[in-house]
């Protein structure tokens, strides 16, 4: 099936709540929006952001059809999903269309995922070359089959390495802004945010991105803000606080309770794109709009999954809008009773048939504004190479995968994670 030109423009008919009929938890309740003045656009290089959010880079979530829509909603930094150097420099086909640079997008933000400072400086390079306004590198990933290579999240223990990949990214960058996401640590013994950091900072990194947890804790538990004030203390560049900005509100406090510069919004957007345009209101010192009832949600849906026909085709958006689904219907009433359909969708068009009948004028549920929708509470023992943390001063940079089947087996790895 042919899909439909794209609607123009998402609605965003709605008009901003009174503080009384403010729609959020009691923890943001009081909450006032931003102030005249209160907080600086944010500076990352020579990109300048008035809304000071970035959109996490989140594997098989933040393509285009996803950022694009959060664009239209909000302002800010809408970073790629994860893109391992290896499978672009080789050609992935796949790899290929995640990296890609579409007309309009700007400011285009990519996330590499490597530790070859080779492969590093020619993707940078390349990527360069096409056009690209902003290059995250990924320190950050907790899964084992990377970790185990001293790769992902293990790399901030050892400062030399940091410098060393940095450096080689800044180098083939020229005017781009390259910037660094990383944990606090390994687990609670090895915390490794402010050396990594001040590495970062030495080699020319225009920014970087806290997510305040250590692998051992992937998603569970609160993030720990403290950890972000610190490093905010620690560094003269620009720190981005992320974790647990579930409301716009969380961004105010985590920019006031911090001090940081800006904030990175992961799962609290996974279905919630208007979330954006509700940081842009805050920021700009007015209450947001009040979040969309069933049927406007049910538009949205239906928009996202024209976008992702058109880039991925039918069957490989249909099979992408599963997963969506159930972000999108948490908290509603009955959706649980539709889950189950929807998780076998066959065609987009089945989405509106299955979800009408739940009540389209149903108000968007207040338990769903902090509701998980990926990654759940477990915690993890990372898996380190044999004596990693024996020698911190090493700068070997960790094996990864090399031909397009380990590629392709660890971009499967990494999907995961
Ligand atoms: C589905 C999913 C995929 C993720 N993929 C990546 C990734 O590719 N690169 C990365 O640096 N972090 C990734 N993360 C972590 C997020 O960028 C973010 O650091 C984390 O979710 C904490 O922020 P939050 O509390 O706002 O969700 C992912 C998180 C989720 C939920």
């Amino acid at each position: 099936m042919k899909a439909q030109p794209l609607r123009p423009q998402v609605p965003t008919t709605v008009r901003p709540m009174p503080p009384s009929a403010r729609i959020c938890t009691p923890q943001n309740s009081g909450v006032p929006p931003a102030s005249p003045g209160e907080f600086k656009p944010l500076q990352i290089g020579r990109l300048r952001l008035d809304t000071p959010v970035v959109l996490a880079p989140m594997a098989g979530v933040t393509n285009y059809p996803f950022r694009s829509l959060c664009r239209e909603y909000g302002a800010g930094l809408f970073v790629s999903e994860m893109i391992t150097a290896r499978g672009f420099l080789l050609g992935n086909r796949l790899t290929a269309k995640l990296a890609a640079i579409h007309p309009g997008e700007h400011p285009r933000s990519i996330q590499i995922y490597g530790s070859d400072p080779k492969d590093l400086g020619e993707m940078v390079a390349r990527l360069v070359d096409e056009g690209i306004d902003h290059i995250d590198i990924n320190f950050g990933c907790p899964v084992p089959k990377v970790t185990r290579q001293g790769g992902g999240s293990a790399i901030p223990a050892k400062p030399r390495l940091v410098a060393r990949l940095v450096r080689a990214m800044v180098a083939s960058a020229q005017e781009v802004p390259v910037t660094v996401k990383m944990r606090t640590g390994i687990d609670p013994q090895t915390l490794t945010h402010l050396e990594a950091g001040r590495a970062a900072q030495e080699e020319g990194a225009a920014a970087v991105g806290l997510h305040a947890r250590t692998a051992s804790q992937l998603y569970s538990g609160d993030a720990d803000w403290e950890a972000i004030r610190q490093l905010k203390q620690a560094l003269r560049i620009p720190v981005l606080g992320n974790g647990d900005v579930f409301e716009c509100w969380d961004a105010l406090r985590m920019l006031r309770e911090t001090g940081c510069d800006g904030v990175i919004v992961g799962r609290g957007c996974l279905g919630r794109p208007w979330l954006f345009g509700e940081f842009v209101s805050v920021f700009s010192g007015e209450e947001p709009a009040a979040p969309p009832n069933l049927g406007g949600v049910l538009d949205v849906m239906e928009n996202h999954g024209q976008r992702l026909t058109e880039l991925f085709g039918e069957e490989l958006g249909v099979r992408q809008m599963r997963k969506w689904t159930s972000w999108y219907l948490r908290g509603f009433r009955g959706a649980a009773g539709v889950r189950a359909q929807l998780s076998r969708l066959g065609a987009m068009d089945e989405m509106r048939p299955l979800v009408t009948p739940l009540g389209l004028d149903q108000p968007f549920p207040l338990q769903a504004l902090r509701a998980s929708r990926a990654k759940g509470s477990r915690t993890q023992r990372v898996k380190l190479p044999e004596g990693y943390l024996d020698d911190l001063d090493d700068d070997t940079p960790p094996k990864g995968p090399h031909t397009a089947d380990e590629i392709r087996a660890w971009e499967k790895a990494l999907g995961a994670g």
